[in-house]
C-alpha cells in the first residue's frame, strides 16, 4: 500500500481516544516512570526528553498497545546532541552561522543526526528559524542571526542535514523549524512577549527562512508560545493553515511549544478552561501538543459534546502518521544510528571544523598573528577556562535542569588550555588568571591580574555571559559586561601592553572600551567543543579567521533593536547620544589577508552579476562575497538594503577571481499590504562586497 493508504487504513481503525492520545507529546522527565508506560499504552503519539533504556522501556509498551502504533521520541539536540554528556558538542547556530558556510551547518547536521539516531530517538527540535534582531532576547544564540535569507539558507542547509536523503535511513532524523513565528520579535525582546507585527511584515521579514524549510521538505514545525498583535499563535488559523498548509504547502506535522494549549487559559487568559482551549488549539492546526496532557481528556469530551468534530482530529493524526510511515517507524521503530559513534574521533573532528570556520576576527591594529620571538603571554578572564561558558545553553549543564556541577566531560579545550598548547610548544610562558567573574559581585581580583601580566609580551582577555544570562526566561536589559570586566579591561590596558578582547558569549554584548580600545578583537561566541583551540589558532596564525558577523552589535543597550536591513527613517533614525551605526555591522569580519573588489557588472537582462575579488594580502585567506539590493522607489517602504545572495572564494596571496551571481526576478521582490509579494519594475542598485557596510561595497544601478 502507498503511505496514504496505510494512513488511511490505520486510521479507520482508531478509536476516538486513540486520535486524541496520537495527538500528546508527553515529557517524560516530569511524570513518574508509571504514568509514562501508561500514557504509552494508550498511544501517546510521542514522548520528549528520554533517552536509552527508559525510552525502549516506552516503545515496548507502546507496541504493544491495541494498534501498536510507534512512538516518535523527540529532543533538544540544538547544537550537537548535547543533553547528551558523550555527544559532540558544536558551536552553538549563531556561532556557526558566523562561518557563512552552507556545508558547516550541513554537517553539523548530519553529525547531530547520526548520534541522536544512536542513542535511538528520531527527532530533534531544532533549527530555529526565529531571528535574532534585539539582542536582549535571551534566546539569540540559537538563531542563525538577524537576516532572513541568511537564515532561511542556513536552516535549509541543517534541516538537510538532520534528514538526510531519506526519512527512514538509519541515521536520519526528523527536523523541527521553530518557532512558527516571530518569537524573537517580542516587544522589548521580553521571552514569549506579544509581537506587535502584522501580516505584511510577517511576510517580509519572517516568512522566508519557515517557507525554504517547507520547500527543503522540513517534516515537523514548532509553534511559538507568543502571540501577534493579540492573537496567541497556538490558536492562530491563519498563520498556521492558510499560509503554512494552503500557501507553503507544508504537509508535516505541526507540534506545539512546551505547555502552549494549557497557555491559552493560564497565561495568555483567551480561553476560561482547558476544554475551550483544547478546541481551539486543534481547530487552529496544532497537530500535537506538548505536554499539556489535560487535551487528551478534555478534547475526547469536546467531540462527545458535539463542540469538535472528530474530523479534526482525524486531519491532525492522519498528519502524524504520515511522518511516523515515512520513516518507516512500523518497521523500525527504534533508529538505530551508526554504533560507536557518539563522540567519535570523526565527529569531533567536524566540530573543530565548525569552530574554526566560526571565528570573526573585528579588529586588529596588526597585533595578531602574534609574533614569534615573544616570551610571555598573559591570559585573562573567567571564560577563557570556562567549558560551562563556551558550550552556552543547551548542553547537560543547562537542561532539562540547571546542573553547573555536572563534570564537564573531556574532550574539550578552553581558550586558555589552547593558548597554553601553543606556547609549550614554543616555549613561551602562558600565565592564567581569573581576574573577575562574569556574574556581580562574585569575584574580583583585578590587581592580581595585572600582576600576573607583567612582563608579558600580550594579554589575551577573555570576555562574556554565562549561564544565567542567557536561554529562556533569561533576557537582559542592560547588554553592557557584567561583573567587573568592564574595569579589568581598563586595568589591563593601562598596563600598556596590547590586549586581545576575546568575546566567549551567547551574542553580541555592547562591549563598550574593551572593543574600541583593545588592539585585536576576536568574537568566538558559544565556540563548542573546541571553540577554545580555534581562537587560540587564530590567535597565533594557524588559523586565518573567515567568519563574518550574522548579526549586528550594538554600541549601547537602548540603540536596540540594531540590525542592518531597516527601513529608511524620515528623519535618519539616530539618536543625539549615540552614534547611528553599530560597534561591528552585519556581515563584518577581517583576517590576516585582505581583499580587495573591482568592476562590478550587473546584466539586467540575465539578472548575472560579476565582481573581481583579489587577495592582496600575503596568506591564503576565504572571503565571503555578499551582495545586497535597494528598490530605489517602491509603493510600500523597503529596507535601505537587504541580503540576497553570497558565495565563498578562498584565494592565495595576490590571486584574483571573477565571482559571477545569477539572480532571479524574484530576489527583488517585496511584499505588498495585501501581502502579495511581486517585484515592481524600476530602478535597483545591486551591492556587492565584504560587508554590509557602505564602505565596503561596490554598487552597481539597474532597471527591471
Ligand atoms: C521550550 C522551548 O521553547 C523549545 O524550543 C523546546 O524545543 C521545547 N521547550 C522542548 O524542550
Amino acid at each position: 500500500m502507498t503511505i496514504s493508504e496505510r494512513v488511511e487504513s490505520l486510521l479507520g481503525q482508531m478509536t476516538l481516544e486513540e486520535k486524541a492520545a496520537q495527538m500528546v507529546q508527553v515529557p517524560y522527565n516530569a511524570v513518574s516512570r508509571e504514568e509514562a508506560l501508561r500514557w504509552a499504552k494508550l498511544g501517546a503519539g510521542s514522548f520528549l526528553h528520554v533517552l536509552g533504556d527508559n525510552a525502549r522501556e516506552v516503545q515496548q509498551a507502546a507496541l504493544s498497545s491495541r494498534l501498536g502504533i510507534p512512538v516518535l521520541f523527540g529532543i533538544d539536540a540544538i547544537h550537537g546532541h548535547g543533553l547528551n554528556d558523550h555527544a559532540t558538542i558544536f558551536p552553538t547556530q549563531l556561532a556557526c552561522a558566523c562561518a557563512w558556510d552552507r556545508e558547516v551547518v550541513r554537517e553539523m547536521g548530519r553529525v547531530t543526526a547520526r548520534e541522536v539516531a544512536t542513542d535511538g530517538l528520531h527527532w530533534t527540535f531544532s533549527p530555529v528559524l526565529c531571528l535574532g534582531r534585539d539582542t536582549r532576547w535571551g534566546r539569540v544564540d540559537e538563531t542563525f542571526g538577524e537576516d532572513p535569507y541568511l537564515a532561511g539558507e542556513l536552516g535549509v542547509a541543517i534541516i538537510e542535514g538532520y534528514q538526510g536523503d531519506s526519512l527512514d535511513a538509519e541515521d536520519s532524523i526528523l527536523a523541527c523549524a521553530k518557532h512558527y513565528i516571530a518569537y524573537g520579535e517580542a516587544v522589548g525582546a521580553r521571552d514569549a512577549c506579544d509581537s506587535e507585527i502584522t501580516e505584511r511584515k510577517l511576510r517580509e521579514v519572517f516568512l522566508p527562512p519557515f517557507r525554504k524549510a517547507v520547500e527543503a521538505g522540513v517534516a515537523t514545525i514548532m509553534t511559538a508560545y507568543g502571540s501577534m498583535d493579540g492573537t496567541p499563535f497556538t490558536a492562530n488559523r491563519r498563520v498556521m493553515k492558510e499560509i503554512l498548509r494552503d500557501e507553503l504547502g507544508f504537509d508535516g506535522f505541526v507540534v506545539t511549544d512546551w505547555d502552549n494549549v494549557q497557555s491559552l487559559v493560564t497565561r495568555q487568559h483567551v480561553c476560561e478552561n482547558l476544554e475551550d482551549a483544547s478546541v481551539l488549539a486543534a481547530k487552529a492546526g496544532n497537530d500535537m501538543m506538548m505536554t499539556s496532557l489535560g487535551f487528551y481528556e478534555s478534547v475526547i469530551r469536546a467531540v462527545r459534546d458535539g463542540r469538535l468534530q472528530e474530523a479534526v482530529l482525524d486531519e491532525a493524526v492522519r498528519h502524524i502518521l504520515t511522518v511516523k510511515f515515512r520513516m518507516n517507524l512500523f518497521e523500525h521503530p527504534e533508529k538505530r544510528g551508526v554504533p560507536g559513534c557518539i563522540g567519535c574521533e570523526e565527529h569531533r573532528e567536524a566540530t573543530l571544523r565548525a569552530a574554526r570556520r566560526s571565528v570573526t576576527l573585528l579588529r586588529n591594529d596588526g597585533v595578531l598573528p602574534l609574533k614569534r620571538g615573544m616570551r610571555k603571554l598573559a591570559v585573562i578572564g573567567e571564560n577563557a577556562d570556562s567549558v560551562v561558558a563556551q558550550y552556552g545553553d543547551w548542553a547537560y549543564f543547562t537542561h532539562p535542569d540547571m546542573n553547573l556541577d555536572h563534570p564537564p566531560v573531556r574532550p574539550y579545550v578552553t581558550v586558555r588550555e589552547g593558548l597554553e598548547a601553543i606556547c609549550r610548544e614554543q616555549g613561551i610562558e602562558c600565565v592564567y588568571h581569573r581576574g573577575c567573574s562574569v556574574e556581580d559581585g562574585l569575584y574580583s581580583d583585578i590587581p592580581g591580574a595585572v600582576r600576573a601580566a607583567e612582563g608579558a609580551d600580550a594579554i589575551v582577555l577573555v570576555v562574556g555571559d554565562n549561564q544565567k544570562q542567557m536561554g529562556e526566561y533569561r533576557d537582559r536589559a542592560d547588554l553592557a559586561l557584567s561583573g567587573d570586566q568592564n574595569a579589568l579591561f581598563g586595568a589591563l590596558r593601562a598596563t600598556g601592553i596590547p590586549v586581545i578582547t576575546v568575546l566567549v558569549a551567547s551574542k553580541p554584548l555592547c562591549l563598550g572600551e574593551t572593543a574600541e580600545r583593545a588592539n585585536a578583537v576576536l568574537c568566538g561566541f558559544n565556540g563548542g567543543m573546541y571553540g577554545g583551540q580555534a581562537i587560540a589558532e587564530a590567535i597565533f596564525g594557524r588559523l586565518n579567521p573567515a567568519g563574518r558577523l550574522p548579526i549586528s552589535f550594538p554600541r549601547h543597550s537602548g540603540q536596540v533593536p540594531v540590525y542592518y536591513n531597516a527601513l529608511p527613517g524620515w528623519h535618519g533614525g539616530k539618536y543625539v547620544d549615540q552614534e547611528e551605526t553599530p560597534l561591528f555591522a552585519f556581515g563584518e569580519g577581517m583576517g590576516y589577508a585582505p581583499f580587495a573588489y573591482d568592476g562590478l557588472t550587473m546584466d539586467a537582462d540575465t539578472l548575472t552579476a560579476e565582481v573581481s575579488v583579489t587577495n592582496t594580502g600575503a596568506a591564503e585567506g576565504t572571503e565571503t562575497v555578499q551582495v545586497y539590493f535597494r528598490d530605489v522607489v517602491s509603493s510600500v517602504m523597503t529596507p535601505v538594503k537587504q541580503l540576497i545572495a553570497f558565495q565563498q572564494v578562498t584565494l592565495a596571496p595576490g590571486e584574483r577571481r571573477t565571482v559571477r551571481f545569477e539572480l532571479r526576478r524574484e530576489d527583488f521582490s517585496l511584499v505588498r499590504p495585501d501581502g502579495e509579494r511581486v517585484t515592481e519594475p524600476g530602478e535597483f542598485i545591486l551591492f556587492v562586497g565584504h560587508s554590509s557596510k557602505d564602505e565596503d561595497l561596490l554598487q552597481v544601478s539597474f532597471r527591471l
